[in-house]
């Protein structure tokens, strides 16, 4: 039986060449996450429950990528996880939480704690602007009993906008008069929308954030192929997902292209991401499904153990080769997914022709991820647990297996402690400065420029014992 060579990143490096960058500032980290979907870094955070929560979507989100979010939550929760990430930024807000002037102050204190926000503009039912409710006359309120209409800013003391206001003519507005929320009217003092502050600093201070159409930052969310998995992808597109991800361990199975066709029947509109896979056969399958991204990688992951459980899996850089190839035939975006611990390791996945990557491990552990920080010692920790570990498994078939037996759990990834690493934006600002030396190394100017120019070599131990520092000891 003739048994080919499959490699991983470690196992090559990349042949530099004659570059006309003057600077890594020239390369656009711009990139496809499906077929309509763009992202401004290449960077997706992994839908694990130790990695993306609703904090880490709205991090990486600002930063450029995209979280998806786990779906090991019962589904209420998984869709209040969405809203919180749509409700964090807006550009112009269409429908403005509102309240009644003959509300009581402790009304409109429960009613802005439930919804989140820190002000309402005040209104009848027929919708015109009466005044503003804002976080400082609740603080001088000095009573729950009083009346909305008695501690609000009135109408006549409000600066507004109109139906035209642009977001940059807000922004002129928000300078010259100090303000912190700009209501917008039409001609008949009638609401049209509201610009805050706060939307106006977070557009300034995260130019790379990727938004929707509405201006609000893009989110996915994960779905299985069993049990809930219609009813959670109905619902999380209905909160406001932007992309689904079915994501199995296995994704070239029948239960995955059962799954594809009856979620195009349940939510025909949602961009569609399926994994993981990791051969072209596989590949060519999904594109011919009409899937919209595809995830690669199996076993590659920092807390997997597939391969040593089932002893099936492909070095991750492999994968990455045989499924692009077959991808860019279809015009199908390739993700990345697992065993990517260095920013090396980005360039070389988009080398081998994948558009962007999905990282867990590197991300659990940040002060975004989920779960507490713990302390031993002088040193903190968090967990980051594989989506098939002993834990997870155990949570999620716990009612069937009350009368059976806990042997019939077969982990395929494990538990562990990971440093506490403080907030993401410090390592994505490391993994996209590797990234764009490697796109000067390689005279890439955009990422498709990265994944036709690369041209990779084989190393052996000694190379790789060369790549690293040697010969001496490292005081950081
Ligand atoms: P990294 O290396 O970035 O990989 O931590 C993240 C990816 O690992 C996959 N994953 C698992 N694979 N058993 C596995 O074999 C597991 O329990 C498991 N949990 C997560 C997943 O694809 C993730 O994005």
């Amino acid at each position: 039986m003739y048994i080919p060579l499959a490699l991983t990143y470690d196992d090559v490096l990349i042949s530099p060449r004659r570059s006309s960058l003057l600077s890594r500032s020239e390369a656009n980290t711009k990139t496809r996450l499906t077929k309509k979907i763009t992202l401004n870094i290449p960077i997706i955070t992994a839908n694990m429950d130790t990695v993306t929560g609703s904090d880490m979507a709205i991090a990486i989100a600002r930063l450029g990528g995209i979280g998806i979010l786990h779906r090991f939550i019962n589904v209420e929760e998984n869709v209040k996880e969405v809203k919180r990430v749509k409700r964090v930024q807006n550009m112009i807000i269409k429908n403005p939480y509102k309240i009644e002037p003959y509300k009581t102050v402790s009304d409109a204190k429960k009613y802005v704690s439930s919804v989140g926000v820190t002000g309402l503009l005040v209104t009848n039912s027929d919708n015109k602007l009466q005044g503003i409710l804002s976080h400082r006359d609740f603080l001088f309120s000095n009573g729950n009993d009083k009346l909305v209409k008695d501690i609000m800013t009135p109408r006549e003391r409000l600066i507004t906008g109109n139906s035209y206001t642009t977001f940059e003519e807000a922004k002129k507005i928000f300078a010259k008069y100090k303000i912190e929320k700009l209501p917008l009217v039409d001609e008949q003092d009638y609401i049209v929308g509201l610009i805050t502050s706060d939307d106006i600093k977070n557009n300034i201070e995260y130019p790379l954030a990727n938004r929707d159409e509405k201006g609000q930052l893009i989110v996915g969310g994960s779905v299985g192929v069993h049990e809930d998995y219609i009813e959670r992808a109905q619902e999380l597109v209905k909160a406001g997902v932007d992309v689904l991800v079915i994501d199995i361990a296995h994704g070239h199975s029948d239960s995955m292209f059962h799954a594809i066709q009856k979620l195009r029947e349940a939510v025909p509109e949602i961009e569609l991401v399926a994994g993981n896979i990791a051969t072209a056969l596989a590949a060519k399958e999904l594109c011919e499904a009409g899937i919209d991204a595809i995830k690669v990688g199996v076993g590659p992951g920092t807390i997997c153990i597939t391969r040593l459980v089932t002893g099936c899996g492909m070095p991750q850089l492999t994968a990455v080769l045989e499924v692009s190839k077959i991808a860019k035939q279809y015009g199908v975006p390739v993700i990345a997914d697992g065993g990517i611990s260095k920013s090396g390791s980005i360039v070389k996945a988009i080398g081998a022709g994948a558009d962007s990557v999905m990282m867990g491990g590197m991300f659990a552990g940040t002060k975004e991820s989920p779960g507490v920080v713990m302390t031993k010692g002088d040193k903190k920790f968090k967990v980051c647990r594989g989506s098939a570990s002993f834990t997870e498994s155990y949570t999620r078939k716990k009612i069937n297996l009350e009368k059976k037996n806990l042997k019939e759990i077969v982990p395929e990834g494990i538990e562990s402690f990971v440093p506490y690493k403080g907030p993401i934006e410090d390592i994505v600002c490391q993994l996209i400065g590797g990234l764009k030396s490697g796109m000067s190394y390689t005279n890439s100017h955009t990422i498709s420029e990265l994944q036709n120019n690369v041209e990779f070599v084989r190393i052996t131990s000694s190379g790789s014992i060369e790549s690293k520092s040697h010969d001496v000891e490292e005081i950081t």
